[in-house]
């Protein structure tokens, strides 16, 4: 029998991440797999293959609205659906090689299969029992679906499905403004399909700065996606190949149906933590079904953790990533730890949006004195060169100390803007700290110094 210092349980972002830092420290490591590559959701069915059709589709957009302004004159691309879910298989098969290839260079061991653990120290994969000194549950999460809506991955999709949809359906209903819901339908939307968006709450996006996602709906129904806000909704019927979802509205309960080809389920996730054997173990859960664990990622169940969306806080691959590391760390009796104030969130449409640290309504709700600088990226030239003016940086400072506190951006690439944010955050650097930093011209991070500049004496170009 085979024994390591730690298995983990689950190959995504948070356990593949995990092993690497775990071998790096000296750990003798072993991952459990039961997908054909590695990976988990992100690089298989989630994060890498939508990434991969938002630029696809974005191209196609580009050439279909901007190419002739600038002077690039010709016949617009037609879509090659089978091409670019090709395009997207290569990139998914690039990426989990590549885990593959660092599993290797870091003498981790794949066994491959479905893990459970039978007691603390035995993780069973098909019929072998492997003893280790540690386990890490890693195993991530699935769709939630609502009542009255059975999936069935053709006409009724998760976000999996609608990966790999057969054709472009003409009319696609979305369920849920949140992320999937806005990315996916956004994809499709460029594609020329028809996009109603139901969503129960008033607002798209819910938890964002409440400015951010007001502005963000606007320019996603110039690129067409329809939005019915406020809408229960309540079932979905399929007959002859379409779909019908009844909804109703929640300001006056009537009740209302939509016919579609296509219908993308996009109401959340939940913990996924089938089959490990838990309950006979007495590990303890929150009452959501997450996997409870102290700061340290332990259980209740001595040398069993937890790490990643199968336990509390935001289902996001780089908050599991640093989940993995933090416990590796601890493991080899290091201090790991993460801060968890300064995630950062990042929807990518175009333009994109990116957050990190208090809203205004949390700052509001908390009555904390806080100050507002702003800025449109209209004002920015390498934006206005790029079609890319759309959007604004909005950084929220302490009024008395100028501290930074959080920040919101709707714009070209904020996706990546907002880490120089999230530094300046960790080192609980100042509006004026920012503003005092030489950015280089021509780029859209102007526009983060200039919104800096706001929270004091006031930006330069607006
Ligand atoms: P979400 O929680 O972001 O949004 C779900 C939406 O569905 C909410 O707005 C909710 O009000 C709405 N809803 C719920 N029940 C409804 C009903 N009966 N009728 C109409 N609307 C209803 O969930 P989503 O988009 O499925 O994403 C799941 C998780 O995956 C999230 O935690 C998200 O952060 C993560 N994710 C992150 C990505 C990124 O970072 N770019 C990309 C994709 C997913």
């Amino acid at each position: 029998m085979s024994s390591y210092d730690v298995i983990i349980i689950g190959s995504g972002p948070g356990g593949y991440v995990c092993a690497i830092r775990c071998a790096q420290l000296g750990l003798k490591t072993a991952v459990v797999e039961g997908r054909e590559t590695l990976g988990g959701t992100c690089l298989n069915i989630g994060c890498i293959p939508s990434k991969a059709l938002l630029h696809a589709s974005h191209q196609l957009h580009e050439a279909e609205h901007n190419f002739a302004k600038m002077g690039l004159v010709g016949k617009a691309p037609s879509v090659d659906w089978k091409q670019m879910l090709a395009y997207k298989d290569d990139v998914i098969g690039q990426n989990t090689k590549g885990i593959e290839f660092l599993f290797k260079k870091n003498k981790i061991d794949w066994l491959k299969g479905w893990g459970a653990i039978p007691a603390p120290g035995k993780v069973q994969v098909g019929d072998t029992t492997y003893e280790t000194k540690n386990i890490i549950i890693a195993t991530g999460s699935t769709p939630s679906t609502l009542p009255g809506i059975t999936i069935d991955e053709k006409i009724v999709v998760t976000s999996e499905g609608a990966l790999s949809l057969p054709k472009i359906p003409k009319k696609l209903v979305v369920i849920g403004a949140g992320v999937i819901g806005l990315e996916l339908g956004s994809v499709y939307a460029r594609l020329g399909a028809e996009v109603q968006v139901i969503e129960f709450l008033d607002h798209i996006t819910p938890g964002m700065d409440a400015e951010v996602s007001k502005n963000f709906q606007r320019i996603l129904a110039k690129q067409g996606l329809d939005f019915t806000l406020g809408a229960a909704v309540q079932g979905v019927e399929t007959a002859k190949g379409k779909a019908t979802v009844t909804y109703k509205l929640r300001k006056d309960d009537s009740t209302h149906t939509v016919d579609a080809d296509t219908v993308l389920v996009a109401t959340g996730r939940k913990p996924y933590v089938d089959g490990l054997g838990l309950a006979a173990l007495g590990v303890s859960m929150t009452d959501r079904g997450q996997i409870a664990t102290d700061s340290h990622y332990a259980t209740n169940i001595k040398g069993i953790y937890a790490i990643g969306d199968a336990i509390t806080g935001p289902m996001l691959a780089h908050k599991a990533e640093d989940e993995g590391m933090a416990v590796a760390e601890v493991l080899a009796g290091r201090h790991g730890h993460m801060i968890y104030g300064v995630i950062p969130g990042v929807i990518y449409t175009h333009p994109e949006v990116s957050s990190v640290g208090a809203t205004e309504e949390t700052l509001k709700a908390e009555g904390r004195a806080y100050k507002v600088g702003k800025f449109s990226f209209m004002g920015n030239g390498r934006a206005k060169a790029n079609f890319a003016g759309d959007g604004f940086v909005k950084i929220l400072a302490d009024k008395e100390t100028d501290r930074i506190l959080g920040a919101h951006i709707i714009g070209p690439m904020v996706g990546d803007l907002i880490h120089e944010i999230c530094v300046a955050m960790e080192f609980g650097a100042s509006a004026q700290d920012l503003a005092m930093t030489c950015h280089a011209h021509p780029t859209y991070s102007e526009a983060v110094r200039e919104a800096a500049l706001a929270c004091g004496d006031g930006p330069i170009h607006s």
